[in-house]
């Protein structure tokens, strides 16, 4: 019999090649390749126009029922979720291993099964007395759920074939999972995507809601191919610093909610716990005020967040080049600050190293956060604080003015709330906000007058 031919799927596109190469062809992705079992040669004639059953067709405004939510008994993990888990879903849970992606689902499953729902946990990573260690440690020991180690997704079918299908089944992880249908070994994008297919086609008939947990690769994709986020209805990542406490849980698709809603959490010894004022855990160990140190209410979803923006700049003796570093934020949108700055304010950052930080591990992608990030950088090169009950908002053009950003009502809001007596941003930006006083930043030049006059 002739040897079967080799062929590589390209991680990123789905492209097909029949030889390996480090960089993909079509979509110029480096080591995205990887192989894929041989291709099913078809030898019958592939009309596909007769011989199917007829597919009943719907009107659109026939009649549903409201989506029936379940909580997960972890706000957070609900208001992530979009409000809680959905029958038939399908939820792809990725995050770096370690980070706590065993230890979430554990908690969300022991809190469902205590309050009557049928839970199955699958392990193919860790022996079932492991996972009962975790679940002593974490207060859970008495929960009802049906726990089991295995691999095979064909006895895990069968095994639920027989009991009836539970409210919830968990799957850590997909990567360990193996399907007979397919040849190959676990891991492997082949044998992910066919393990997915079959547990995933299990939940849309019998109406469990599955969750996945996905082992994600160094560069953060959730590893095998991407098509794996496209099978399902949800994917979430689990992020966070393992050597900070809290974790924050990103919906980055969902189907059946918004996808820009967080949670926070805070591991502890006895697992993860809620979080339900970020604000200060990501302010918490300002005390004296220093240079470099801005406040800036982030939104994320619907909640405001205040994070503390660091700058720091080193003057250099020598001639070298200096660094730019920049740690949850933009490095493009820093250069295009500082070269506002120095354009529009005669500031000069050249000789200069530049270390710019998001406190506590925070990531940032607002262009609200422009204000902030050039008032730590002046308030860093001018070696002047900014006043401590501060925060700072607004949009920074090339032409150095400063814009409004959507939501500023909420954002200054929350800061009062949290003490912040002072916040500085666009012109008329914080017209709806009485609590707090404001001022107007015309332009960076008046930026750098105001936090020059400050401390
Ligand atoms: P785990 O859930 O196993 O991570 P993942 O499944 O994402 O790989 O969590 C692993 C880490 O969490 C482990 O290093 C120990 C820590 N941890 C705590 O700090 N407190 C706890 O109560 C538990 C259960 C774990
Ligand atoms: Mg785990």
């Amino acid at each position: 019999m002739a040897k079967p031919k080799r062929r590589y799927i390209c991680t990123e596109c789905g492209s097909v090649l029949t030889r390996w190469q480090g960089q993909c062809p079509d979509c110029s992705q480096w080591n995205t390749l990887v192989e894929d079992a041989p291709e099913t040669k078809f030898t019958a004639k592939h009309d596909l126009s007769s011989g199917g059953r007829a597919i009943a067709f719907e009107s659109l405004d026939a009649p549903t029922k409201p989506l029936a939510r379940r909580t997960t008994g972890l706000a957070e993990f609900d208001r992530a979720l979009g409000g809680g888990l959905v029958p038939g879903c399908a939820i792809l849970m990725g995050g770096e291993p370690g980070i706590g992606k065993s230890t979430l689902l554990l908690q969300a499953a022991a809190a469902i099964a205590k309050t009557g729902g049928d839970v199955v946990y699958v392990s193919g990573e860790e022996a079932t007395g492991q996972v009962r260690m975790r679940a002593g440690r974490l207060g859970l020991a008495d929960a009802p759920l049906k726990l089991a180690a295995a691999t095979s997704v064909r006895d895990i079918l069968t095994t639920l074939g027989k009991n009836g299908p539970p409210d919830l089944l968990v799957v850590d992880s997909i990567q360990t999972m193996h399907s007979d249908m397919i040849e190959g070994a676990p891991g492997t994008v082949s044998q992910v995507r066919a393990s997915a297919f079959e547990l995933i086609r299990y939940a849309k008939e019998s109406g469990t809601c599955l969750v996945l947990v996905g082992h994600v690769t160094k560069d953060g994709n959730i590893a095998g191919p991407r098509v794996l986020e496209h099978m399902v209805d949800t994917v979430m990542s689990f992020e966070g610093e393992r050597s900070h406490q809290y974790r924050i849980l990103r919906s980055l698709k969902n189907r059946f909610g918004a996808v820009d809603e967080i949670g926070v959490f805070a591991m502890e010894g006895q697992g993860l716990k809620e979080v339900s004022n970020p604000s200060s855990l990501f302010l918490s160990g300002r005390e004296e005020p220093i240079a470099g140190s801005a406040v800036f209410p982030a939104i994320e979803g619907t909640r405001p967040v205040l994070v503390e923006i660091q700058a720091l700049i080193v003057r250099l003796q020598s001639g070298a080049t200096p660094r730019r570093a920049v740690v949850g934020w933009d490095s493009g949108r820093l250069a295009m600050l500082l070269a506002v700055l120095e354009s529009r304010c005669g500031l000069s950052f050249s000789t200069a190293e530049v270390y710019l930080n998001v406190a506590g591990g925070y990531r940032l992608s607002d262009p609200a956060a422009d204000l902030a990030v050039a008032a730590a950088l002046i308030s860093a090169l001018a070696d002047k604080p900014l006043s401590a009950d501060t925060i700072w908002l607004g949009e920074v053009s090339l032409s150095g003015e400063v814009r409004p950003v959507a939501h500023g009502a909420l954002r200054l809001r929350e800061a009062a709330k949290l003490g912040f007596t002072h916040g500085c941003g666009p012109v008329n930006g914080g017209r709806e906000v009485k609590k707090l006083g404001y001022s107007d930043i015309g332009g960076v030049a008046s930026l750098v007058d105001r936090v020059m006059a400050s401390a």
